[in-house]
């Protein structure tokens, strides 16, 4: 019996991707800070479903906090046939005026802890057949984003380090795929601040959608949710840095 571990499982693409994997009968790890949620969406995922699923709380935001993750699930003898990394959040305002705690935090969990946990858990994936890790960057990993400098730039590292594994990974059969969502609804904009930018405005796709699609191409390196956000990841690409920066940062207006 093996589990596919989820961070940020506690809400939003998180508690979406418990939802459509245990629908497939898969056994679950959920980690997030709020046990009381993880511990709810467990219990009705393995009433539903019949499944396993075990709730770890960790705070990855914590310089240690991947390794006790990690070494939880080691001690404990689980197997691992999937890595979701997903917690991740975001904050919108000038670095400058950003405390710089809330930033370092920022690349804690969406960058170090990413990479941490990986590195720590790759043993375990490697034994299984089948494997997979999704990691969850963003729209925001193509261009710079003034206003949001560090949010951008870490999901700028995630794209490009999950797109290493993915070649580094393949002969080993392990599927690494990068998921670059655009404006989704979850609780990230209001975490973030950004409910009334202009990209919030124009829309957001669902937490349902943009996990089916992952799923659906999970052997594929990089995953763009939409075709409104690929259309602007492709264009993005045509045009000059100084004008997709200016446009991320109008965005965010
Ligand atoms: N929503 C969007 O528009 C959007 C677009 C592109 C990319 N993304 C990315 O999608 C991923 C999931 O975000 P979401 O949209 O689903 O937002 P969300 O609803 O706010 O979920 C974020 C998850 O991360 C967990 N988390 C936050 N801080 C944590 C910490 N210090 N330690 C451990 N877990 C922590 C939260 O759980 P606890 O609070 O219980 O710890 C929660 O489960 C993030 O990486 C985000 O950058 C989102």
């Amino acid at each position: 019996m093996s589990y596919v571990l989820i961070t940020g499982a506690s809400s939003g693409i998180g508690a979406v991707f418990a939802k459509q994997l245990a629908e497939q009968g898969q056994n679950l790890i959920l980690s997030a800070r709020r046990k009381e949620k993880l511990d709810e969406l467990a219990n009705q995922l393995s009433q539903q479903y019949g499944i396993k699923v075990e709730t770890l709380s960790a705070d990855l935001a914590n310089t240690d906090g991947s390794k006790t993750l990690a070494d939880a699930i080691v001690e404990k003898g689980w197997k691992v046939n999937g890595l979701i990394n997903n917690a991740g959040f975001g904050d919108r305002g000038l670095f400058s005026d950003l405390t710089l705690d809330r930033q370092i935090q920022m690349i804690q969990l969406n960058v170090t802890s990413l990479v941490d946990l990986t590195h720590r858990l790759l043993p375990l994936i490697r034994r299984e057949r089948d494997a997979y890790i999704i990691n969850v960057a963003s729209t925001a990993a193509f261009q710079a984003g003034p206003k949001m400098a560090i949010y951008y730039a870490t999901k700028a590292f995630v794209l490009s380090f999950s797109e290493a594994l993915h070649e580094e990974l393949k002969n080993d059969n392990i599927y690494v795929s990068t998921l670059c969502p655009g404006a989704t609804e979850t609780e990230f904009a209001q975490e973030a601040n950004m409910t009334n930018t202009k990209l919030f405005k124009a829309g957001a796709m669902t937490a349902e959608d943009v996990v089916k699609q992952s799923l659906k191409k999970k052997k594929k390196a990089i995953v763009i949710t939409g075709w409104k956000n690929i259309f602007g990841v492709w264009s993005g690409k045509l045009s000059p840095r100084c004008v997709t920066r200016k446009l991320a940062g109008w965005l965010q207006a």
